[in-house]
């Protein structure tokens, strides 16, 4: 079963209590089990981890890259201004979909700005907890094609 790492930055531990009419009623352990359970679904095994911690979150993306792991990322309000997180990410070896619950392009200009974009396959924003349900989609969608791509090239070089 394939593996997805799905990461999350600071003060995402507080949903449910925190700005509830931005950020939804739904609490961090009900994010959790949306994930387990999409996972289990799409045949992932989802891992969910939190830190308000900018070099404990870096050093999870290293060991995703070492062990070329996918990952789905919520960087909070390090998406606007992480240079290191960012510099951290262009080293990824896997599928990497960023997320956020709200939809920053409608938010606060400073909110417009992600520098986390540019090395991120795709995006997806604006949906609430349902975000990360598609960004695990997409992660096992780009992991059958790779899969597929693997076959092709295995068989390939098996041929005459
Ligand atoms: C967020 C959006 C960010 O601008 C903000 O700093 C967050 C949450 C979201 O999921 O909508 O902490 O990433």
């Amino acid at each position: 079963m394939k593996q997805v790492l799905v990461l999350n930055g600071p003060n995402l531990a507080q949903l449910g209590s925190r700005e509830p009419d931005v950020y939804g009623s739904q609490t961090f352990d009900d994010l959790v089990e949306i994930c387990r359970l999409t996972g289990r679904k799409l045949d992932l095994y989802v891992e969910v981890r939190q830190t308000n911690d900018e070099a404990e979150l870096i050093s999870w993306v290293h060991e995703a890259a070492s062990a070329r792991l996918p990952v789905v990322l919520n960087p909070a309000a390090f998406t606007h201004y992480s240079y290191a997180l960012r510099d951290a990410l262009a080293m990824r070896s896997a599928p990497l979909i960023e997320v956020h619950l709200s939809n920053p392009a409608t938010r606060e200009q400073f909110r417009h700005t992600s520098v986390v974009s540019g090395v991120a396959d795709g995006t997806i924003a604006g949906f609430g907890l349902m975000s990360y349900q598609l960004a695990l989609q997409a992660i096992a969608e780009l992991a059958a094609v790779e899969e597929a791509a693997g076959e092709d090239t295995v068989s390939d070089g098996a041929s005459p």
